[in-house]
């Protein structure tokens, strides 16, 4: 008689007592049969993290089985600078896409930075270049330089101070202040800059930057699920334009949105951002229907729970940056990192009262 080889994928008893945990957590996402391919792999990267003194940072748009499975530390891409730069471990694996592992190794140079699919990159990394913000740096002498995180070092080492959808409006005002002005060029997503402008008093110059996730989005969206649910609580992402922001009853940065939904008690939540934000947050909000409208980000999709397996077993792929363009890229992340978290109160509800100011746009 044969007898079947045990590979290290099969879902053992040993795989399915350790992974119960993770499984009561993503059991109304997941089926019993695909839980059964899943478990393994979730099983192998934990043994292979612990071996290889690695840790997996995960953005809240990744899938369940990775944030809820591997994740040690979930969040939005504030929060996983934040980790890259305290953790200990000495191999970073980016569950994110490409702008966020080079950030994890500006901050942390010493460490090896990996990212399982190079191909996940972002529609507003790619809007703009370095070779453009220093253009833009000779148009507008003197005028501070934010750039959103979502960025590549080259353009994050043209920046005097990085923002995320967590602090955009904070960050413009410190800069301000700081220079001694009252213009911030804000690039390159046009429609945060568009949201920030609306919050305060700074005149904003803008880059016609967009996120295809975020900008796919309309008001009529929120028109028809209002129509259809009265009582559905809507959150949008700071990356929409603003008239989605207006018709929405709050607005922040990934975490910001998953914080709301767990505090707010609401029972019908539509959350105007990637799909797999709702899927995450569920199981934190037991009894929340999450309703759709939402988008794919197709490079948060690239990352796989395969793909995490392979990277930290082939060592791949290496992020590597500049060791030249390190330090000056390293001051505008850290400044951002090390201003103190923000006391006062979210002004999105101005997005609705101020639909008069406009950006500048660099054209
Ligand atoms: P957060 O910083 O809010 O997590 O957003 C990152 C992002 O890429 C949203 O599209
Ligand atoms: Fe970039 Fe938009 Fe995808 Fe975020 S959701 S990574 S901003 S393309």
């Amino acid at each position: 008689m044969k007898t079947r080889a045990t590979t290290p994928f099969a879902f053992t008893p040993e795989v399915e007592a350790a992974t119960a945990p993770i499984y009561e957590k993503l059991k109304t996402k997941v089926s019993p049969l695909e839980w059964q391919l899943q478990a393994p792999l979730i099983f192998e990267i934990n043994r292979l993290k612990k071996d290889m003194n690695a840790v997996i940072l995960a953005h809240n748009y990744m899938t369940p089985d990775i944030f809820h499975g591997v994740g040690d530390y979930v969040g939005d891409s504030l929060g996983l600078a934040r980790e890259a730069a305290r953790c200990d471990a000495q191999i970073i694996v980016q569950g994110g896409v490409h702008f966020m592992a080079e950030t994890s190794k500006i901050l942390a140079p010493e460490k090896t930075v990996l990212i399982p699919d190079l191909r996940a990159g972002c529609s507003l990394a790619s809007s703009i270049t370095g070779a453009d913000v220093r253009l833009i740096k000779q148009r507008y002498p003197g005028v501070p330089v934010v750039t959103y995180v979502n960025t590549t070092a080259d353009v994050k080492a043209e920046t005097d101070i990085c923002c995320t959808s967590a602090n955009a409006v904070q960050v413009v005002e410190w800069a301000a202040k700081e220079w001694g002005t009252d213009r911030v060029i804000l690039i390159p997503d046009q429609f945060l800059a568009k949201n920030v402008a609306r919050q305060t008093d700074i005149k904003i110059i803008a880059w016609a930057g967009a996120c295809e996730v975020h900008e796919r989005f309309d008001a009529d969206d929120i028109a028809e699920v209002r129509a259809a649910y009265p009582g559905a609580v809507v959150l949008a992402h700071p990356e929409c334009p603003p008239d989605v922001i207006a018709a929405s009853d709050f607005t922040g940065s990934t975490t910001a949105m998953g914080d709301f939904v767990t505090k707010s008690g609401a029972k019908q939540v539509v959350l105007i951002t990637e799909c797999s934000m709702s899927d995450n947050v569920t199981a934190d909000a037991p009894g929340v229907e999450f309703l759709r409208p939402c988008n794919l980000c197709p490079h948060m999709k690239r990352i796989t729970l395969q793909g995490i397996y392979d990277s930290l077993v082939k060592h791949q792929y290496e992020v590597t940056v500049d060791p030249a363009i390190i330090p000056r890229a390293a001051l505008a992340v850290q400044r951002m990192i090390d201003m103190p978290p923000t006391t006062t109160p979210a002004r999105y509800d101005m997005v609705k009262a101020r639909h008069h100011v406009d950006v500048e746009m660099i054209s």
